[in-house]
Formats: C-alpha cells, sequence, structure tokens
C-alpha cells in the first residue's frame, strides 16, 4: 500500500540537490566496492514491489533497473506499456491509480515529461524518470559518477556535448551543470541548440570550439526514439557534429569520451 506520507519522487535533474547526488554516489560507491550482486546489507527496498512501466525499448536502463531493485531486496514488476490498457487509450492516471494501491514505487520510461508528472501525482508512490522526451536524468547521474570515479571531481571541468543538443540527455546535462558546476559546451546546428540557459552553459555551431581542452566528450543518438520521421535531416544536420578521431585530437589528452548508448557507428 501506498504509504501516508509525501512520496519523493525523481522526475528531473531539478529534483535533486547536490548533496543528495552525492550521497547517492557514495552509495554506489559502497555497493559497488562490497560486490552487491543480488544480495546485501543494505536492502532498503525488502518487501517492496516497484514496477517498470516502459512505453519505449530498452536496454541498459531496464536491466540495470531491474537488478538494481532485485538487488536492494525487491521485486521489480516489468510492465511494457504495449500490453496494459493505456496502449488503447486508458488514461495515465487511471494506470497510475491502480498502481498506486498495488505496488510501493514506480520506474518510467514514457513521451510526454507530462505523462510521468501525472503518474507522480495520481499513483502517490515515489516515481523516477528512467527517460522522457524531456529528460534523462538517472542517465546524466550515472555518467557524472562515472566521470568522477575515473578522473576525480566534475566541478569547475569542461564537458562537451556534440550533436542534438535540443535531446532528453543534453538538457539533463544541461540542468546538471548548474549543480555540478562544470562548463558545459554544445557543438550543435542553431535549430538544435539547447532550450535550458543558465551560466554554466556555452553554446556553438563549431564543434571544433565546443570540444577544444574539454575533459570530457559526450555524445547522442542522432535520430531520437520518437524521431524517426527526421532521419533524413538529422543525419544531414548532425553529420559536422560527428565525435570522430580528428575532433577527440582537440580535447585534452586524457578526455574521457562518453555515449549514452545505443551507438551507431559510421
Ligand atoms: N542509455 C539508455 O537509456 O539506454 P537504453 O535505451 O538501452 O535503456
Amino acid at each position: 500500500m501506498a504509504s501516508s506520507h509525501l512520496p519523493r519522487h525523481f522526475l528531473s535533474m531539478t529534483d535533486i540537490r547536490e548533496a543528495e547526488a552525492r550521497a547517492i554516489f557514495e552509495q554506489v560507491a559502497h555497493q559497488k566496492r562490497g560486490g552487491v550482486q543480488g544480495g546485501g546489507s543494505d536492502l532498503p527496498l525488502q518487501g517492496q514491489v516497484w514496477a517498470l512501466l516502459f512505453r519505449k525499448p530498452s536496454t541498459r536502463t531496464r536491466i540495470s533497473f531491474e537488478l538494481a531493485v532485485r538487488q536492494l531486496g525487491g521485486s521489480a514488476l516489468f510492465l511494457s506499456a504495449a500490453e496494459l490498457q493505456i496502449s488503447r487509450g486508458e488514461p495515465m492516471g487511471d494506470t497510475a491509480r491502480v498502481l498506486g494501491r498495488m505496488v510501493q514505487g514506480a520506474i518510467i520510461r514514457t513521451f510526454a515529461q507530462e505523462e510521468i508528472d501525472t503518474f507522480a501525482r495520481s499513483s502517490g508512490i515515489p516515481t523516477v524518470n528512467a527517460l522522457t522526451d524531456q529528460e534523462h536524468p538517472c542517465q546524466v547521474l550515472a555518467d557524472i559518477f562515472t566521470f568522477e570515479e575515473k578522473r576525480g571531481p566534475l566541478s569547475g571541468k569542461i564537458v562537451a556535448f556534440l550533436g542534438d543538443a535540443s535531446c532528453n540527455v543534453a538538457r539533463s546535462w544541461a540542468l546538471a551543470a548548474s549543480l555540478f558546476r562544470f562548463q558545459l559546451r554544445f557543438g550543435a546546428p542553431r535549430a538544435f541548440f539547447c532550450d535550458v540557459e543558465n551560466p554554466w552553459i556555452v553554446q556553438s555551431e563549431s564543434a571544433d570550439e565546443a570540444v577544444r581542452g574539454a575533459d570530457l566528450l559526450y555524445t547522442d543518438v542522432w535520430i531520437s526514439m520518437g524521431r524517426e520521421e527526421e532521419s533524413a535531416l538529422r543525419e544531414k544536420a548532425f553529420a559536422p557534429y560527428q565525435l570522430n578521431r580528428s575532433l577527440l585530437r582537440r580535447a585534452k589528452a586524457d578526455a574521457l569520451v562518453l555515449h549514452c548508448l545505443p551507438a551507431y557507428r559510421g
């Protein structure tokens, strides 16, 4: 049953403070050190069922969340939206009210951000964003954890994001820049600039300028899920922003390259 206190959600990078993110990173490092693989002393989800409601395909996110719920002591219930009544038009709010009475938490991958906001509001259970058209906050937290694990604090460093700066991952990076205080340089066609503005972001149409001296190079698929009809336009627009060896040479010698995957080579 849903608990009586107000649930805490993670729907956007704006839902978290740096200190909370750092506490999560410490917990993750602790779990990794302990080699937690299906059991351990920290089982905060013991006795709980968490639903994974996915309206889009997923490999990494689905597997890592399912395993995480199990490793934290809970049970994961995977629900493909294609097999739920939402696919026949049942409103998200109705689905949320049903799930909220039966499970203790939800991890949602969907299209519009409003859908996950509706789910969180209507279900009354903790809800986590596993990707919407607007954001992919867990992805970016995991990326920052990875960078810091290998290179130390991201604060004061330069991150270059190439390609579609208007996509969900780019928007979560943009919000993370002010949270973690790093410079974020987008190299993207003007029509695909990010709509988030803060003092930590520089947007440029020059891929060279974006990557010069960068500590971390990041790119994402050019054709996000749901944008397949724009394939030809996007392939042409993003070709000058392809992350390749020549561009990599302009970054710092020990720069890391990250991609949220799946990656399409060539
Ligand atoms: N990065 C990411 O979200 O991957 P999946 O689509 O495979 O979950």
